[in-house]
């Protein structure tokens, strides 16, 4: 048997949080995403890249099932793979990644296992900015949301989004910089390029890669799923899907639905505006898309959509889908209500609602119900709306 040479290159993949706000039920890197776990995605890029030792850091006791992950994903690289169990915290489980590294390495890349879809490049542009001399190297997206300062829930200033940047993984090191500032460490960072600044080393940053979003919360696993559903050829170009709303009346305030102020009518009652018509047509659409429904994004978890409007909600939406890499194709929504009479004001609604959901076609339409259930006795609203997709 020959030997392979230890590579110039040592991977750490962390895998060893237990995933508390994605709530999976288990570890975040053995959720399943295709058929194949999150670790399992993250090591497919891993071994993409560049040849390098691979370290993977699992959960205590969930050692065993991933180097049998990382063995199929090495394929005949797997005398490369090294499994160690991880710390409390990431800090210790980078810590514990550190001492499984061979003595030929010269370059350490951090990566977080949660962000299982980094493609190869991002790896590669991180080594070559180490390999030509940085201490440190960090892929970076830029913010593209207005970023605000608050206290609480007051807003008490803007920040300057242009020398803002987001930080992902894989981070790259010297080995000879990374090994003695963890060693040196004694507070808790955020991330290995904070522990390394603040050892007093320079940082590179390089061009990022939006597929290296993490997956954090149910929405974020939602839009995994959603891109490698969307992988295979002859995946459909265009969905539909189905949301229906009810809200009763009762809310304070003014009425609002379909988009639209209505003085004068009774309010519905809800978490945000309870505008059924808008809510209706969000399910739909995620429901298109399959991104989930309407309680994984906007759910009462989210206190910044109390009492907003549709125009917020289809915007946000309209990110959710462009993100996942669909399009809007069009919308048809009816409502089953005795008040208010949409008639004078259908036109209004459609152009208000296509608007929010940037120019992509609405139809509205409306009925009563002959005096019969909820909406025959003027309690509630009734929303019901298909909406179609089409890949980006
Ligand atoms: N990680 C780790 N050891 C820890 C904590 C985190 O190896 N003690 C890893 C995670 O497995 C993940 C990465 O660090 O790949 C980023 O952490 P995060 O997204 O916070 O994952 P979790 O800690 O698992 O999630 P949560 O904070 O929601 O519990
Ligand atoms: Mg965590």
């Amino acid at each position: 048997m020959t030997i392979a040479p230890v590579p110039r290159v040592g991977i750490i993949v962390v895998a060893a949080g237990s995933g508390t706000r994605l709530g999976a039920g288990a570890p975040k890197g053995f959720v399943d995403l295709d058929g194949r776990s999150v670790l399992r995605h993250a090591l497919d890029g891993v071994f993409a890249a560049p040849p390098a030792q691979v370290v993977v850091v699992a959960p205590a006791g969930r050692e065993g099932d991933a180097l049998r992950q990382a063995q199929e994903a090495a394929g005949d690289r797997s005398e490369l793979v090294t499994v160690v169990a991880g710390g409390a915290t990431r800090q210790a489980s980078v810590a514990a990644g550190l001492a499984a590294l061979r003595s030929g390495v010269e370059i350490v890349l951090v990566h977080d296992a949660a962000r299982a879809l980094t493609p190869p490049e991002v790896f590669e542009r991180v080594i070559a900015a180490v390999a030509s001399g940085s201490a440190g190297a960090v892929p970076v997206l830029p913010v593209v949301d207005t970023v605000k300062r608050v206290d609480g829930s007051r807003i008490i200033g803007a920040v300057d989004r242009s020398e803002l940047a987001a930080a992902q993984t894989p981070q790259g090191f010297r080995r000879d910089v990374l090994e003695p500032a963890y060693g040196a460490a004694t507070g808790e960072f955020t991330d290995d390029a904070a522990l390394i600044a603040d050892a007093g080393h320079a940082v590179t940053a390089v061009p990022g890669h939006p597929l290296a979003f993490k997956i954090t919360t149910p929405a974020d696993l939602d839009r995994a799923r959603s891109l490698l559903s969307g992988q295979p050829a002859g995946a459909p170009a265009v969905r539909i899907g189905l949301g229906t709303d009810v809200h009763g009346f009762g809310g304070g305030g003014a009425l609002w639905l379909a988009g639209l102020e209505w003085p004068g009518e009774p309010a519905l009652a809800g978490h945000s505006d309870g505008d059924a018509v808008a809510h209706a047509i969000v399910d739909a659409l995620l429901a298109a898309a399959g991104l989930g429904d309407i309680g994984t994004h906007f759910g009462t978890d989210h206190p910044e959509y109390a009492g907003a409007h549709a125009d917020d909600f289809l915007a946000r939406t309209l990110a959710l889908l462009g993100d996942a890499g669909w399009r809007v194709g069009n919308v048809s929504v009816q409502v089953q209500a005795n008040r208010p009479r949409f008639a004078g004001r259908r036109a209004e609604a459609e152009a208000a609602l296509s608007a929010a959901l940037g120019g992509a076609a609405v139809s509205v339409s409306a009925t009563t119900t002959d005096g019969l259930g909820f909406t025959g006795r003027t309690e509630g609203v009734a929303a019901f709306a298909v909406a179609l997709v089409t890949r980006a």
